[in-house]
């Protein structure tokens, strides 16, 4: 996969700090419920050097129970929540998101961040994209006919994954751009995000044309109380 070269300029600005810079280490032992989780994710986040292996393993390691999640688990009839669980010091953001019935994201990049994302119940699609040229134009609104006017070029597909119970995935912008859906017609689908650094933006892409445009990034819910409805109603479908 390629980027441009201004995306990797971004990326090795805010990167370093995070590189796997330390061996890869297995937890001692299983982590033990959701709080003993936040507890070691803390941790390993104080002092701004971190392995991504190691954060991958850690969040594997916990074995998902609804007991210890389902008070921050609030669904929506129409598209999918994002639930804050915990601000961890200003370094990540940790949250809960919960997927209805064919509820998806639109293709998004991470703001220069790190994602990592585990299943804690039913499973999820991840589709990759290649970035477009020269990062995708700003989208410019659509004509009435609601064609784009043959300009840009339809996203490349580079992966599609699934993800079931307790399997953890990661992806920054160096690895391409993601859709995320639950393909299920029946069953929700429920998963734990850790983004570091935290971020308030990313940009959407149209997957036909690959323009992108700006999308805030906002709370369903923070630590178990619904935001007002204002500020759910800001909640777009596209933000992940
Ligand atoms: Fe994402």
């Amino acid at each position: 996969m390629e980027i441009t070269s201004m995306q990797d300029v971004r990326l090795r600005s805010k990167l370093p700090s995070y590189e796997a810079l330390r061996p890869a280490q297995t937890p001692d032992s299983p982590i033990n419920g959701l709080d003993n989780l936040i507890s070691e994710l803390h941790r390993i986040f104080r002092d701004d050097v971190v392995n991504i292996e190691h954060v991958s393993e850690v969040m594997a390691s916990y074995q998902s129970n609804p007991a210890d999640w389902k008070k921050f688990a609030k669904f929506d009839r129409f598209r999918y929540t994002r639930n804050l669980v915990d601000e961890g010091n200003g370094k990540f953001n940790l949250m809960i998101l919960c997927w209805g019935p064919d509820h998806g994201s639109a293709v998004h990049d991470h703001a220069d961040a790190h994602c990592f994302m585990k299943m804690l119940q039913g499973t999820l699609s991840e589709v990759r994209f290649s970035w477009p040229d020269q990062g995708g134009a700003e989208e410019q609104g659509h004509d009435d006919d609601g064609d784009d006017d043959g300009e840009g070029r339809p996203l490349e597909e580079i992966s599609r994954t699934d993800l079931c119970l307790n399997d953890v995935g990661y992806i920054n912008d160096s690895m391409g751009l993601h859709r995320v859906e639950n393909p299920s017609h029946s069953d929700p689908a429920v998963s734990l995000h850790l983004y570091s650094p935290p971020f308030s933006s990313c940009s959407v892409f149209n997957q036909r044309t690959g323009r992108r445009s700006q999308c805030p990034v906002t709370f369903w819910s923070k630590r178990g109380k619904k935001v007002d409805k204002e500020a759910r109603s800001a909640t777009t479908p596209e933000d992940n």
